[in-house]
């Protein structure tokens, strides 16, 4: 059994001095499934392969109109408050669509300029008032580790209930990484797993917190080989790269996507998070012709490789790819509605349900 620790016995700025590593026992419950989703690092790959597992029964259970009857009346008690500072549209959507399926009620405020932080409120009492109402939250922020004090607000305060974290700063979005560890497992389901695979990422490495979060959850399967194709300015952080050298993964820097993609597996495309310049026009001046993927370079890519983005996309994958059976990108998102569908299930302790009735029904 994992072990588990509570954030009550913890002062905030002890819990914020730990390591990711050290973090973990806190977030779990005590069968060791996740409780608080902040960050990728605290699923490791057996979690994650039944994870994909429940998902694939959901998704499954889901396809009649009685498996539909049966998810929806899951956790239709429990009400969830989609908290979201940042723009976002699959996200939120696929969030609300996942929560729709196990029935569970939502409330949302998308602007703080309508709720009470207009007004002065702190953060610390908004997320309280939501604990008031609801009994999950999932939250995105453009500020790094906000998720994470909040959970431990949550944890601390006379109504806990969980926290996801739905994208937090240019650090972590753990649910999408979760979403895209899912399309791999199942686009390599019959050709061996995700296990020795060559993962090529390409775009605002730098800054993107989807691929962040995702090559730390790759580290964890054999024999996979990260490639980041970026301009030097955007490539991954030297915090992730060292990450990578602890757990013994092999991987490259590189500036030539076309010498790259012949040895992919999976391409990730990502795009320029202008949004994070310090000065005006600072990604403008950067040369990002090199990094982008057209027919050209879906002509170099083997047959079974697939091409993933998280999207949204500007021009950094040409629509023409749309039509390519190895463009993956729209399956990858409906698969994040499944994943956080799978995900919430979980926090609230309905796996077993599902996987009972998956099996008898199907
Ligand atoms: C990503 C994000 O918000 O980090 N979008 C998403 O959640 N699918 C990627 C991006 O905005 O580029």
């Amino acid at each position: 059994m994992a072990m588990r620790k509570s954030m009550i016995d913890i002062a905030w700025e002890d819990f914020a001095r730990l390591s990711l590593e050290e973090k973990v026992p806190y977030l779990r419950q005590a069968d060791g499934l996740p409780y608080h989703t902040l960050f990728a690092q605290q699923f490791d790959t057996p979690l994650l392969e039944r994870l994909g597992a429940l998902a694939n029964s959901i998704r499954a259970v889901a396809k009649t109109r009685a498996g539909m009857d049966f998810l929806r009346h899951l956790i239709c008690h429990k009400r969830a408050m989609l908290y979201f500072s940042q723009p976002s549209s699959r996200t939120f959507l696929s969030f609300a669509s996942a929560c729709q399926i196990l029935g569970m009620p939502i409330g949302e405020v998308r602007d703080t300029a309508t709720s009470s932080e207009y007004k002065g409120e702190s953060r610390e009492d908004s997320v309280r008032t939501f604990s008031s109402y609801f009994d999950l939250i999932v939250m995105r922020s453009p500020e790094k580790g906000l998720a994470e004090h909040m959970a431990w607000v949550l944890s601390n305060s006379e109504r806990p209930i969980p926290l996801i974290n739905a994208g937090s700063g240019k650090d972590q979005h753990p649910t999408q990484a979760l979403l895209d560890i899912y399309t791999l497992q199942r686009s390599f389901e019959r050709l061996g797993g995700l296990r020795e695979r060559t993962i090529v990422m390409v775009g605002d490495l730098a800054r993107g917190r989807t691929v962040r979060s995702l090559a730390c959850l790759l580290a964890g399967f054999d024999n996979i080989r990260q490639i980041f194709v970026a301009p030097p300015a955007l490539q991954i952080g030297e915090d992730v790269q060292q990450t990578l050298r602890q757990r013994g993964v092999t991987f490259e820097l590189s500036g030539d996507l076309r010498a790259a993609l012949p040895l992919a597996d999976a391409v990730y495309m990502t795009r320029i998070q202008d949004e994070w310049d310090q000065v005006k026009g600072e990604s403008a001046g950067i040369d990002t012709a090199r990094f982008k993927f057209g027919l050209e370079e879906l002509a170099l890519l083997r047959s079974h490789a697939i091409v993933m983005h998280p999207l949204p996309r500007r021009d950094e994958i040409d629509p023409a790819v749309d039509r390519d059976p190895r463009a993956m990108y729209w399956r990858q998102m409906r698969n994040g509605m499944w994943i956080r569908s799978a995900l919430i299930a979980m926090t609230f302790g309905c796996e077993k349900r599902i996987l009972d009735y998956h099996r008898a029904n199907m």
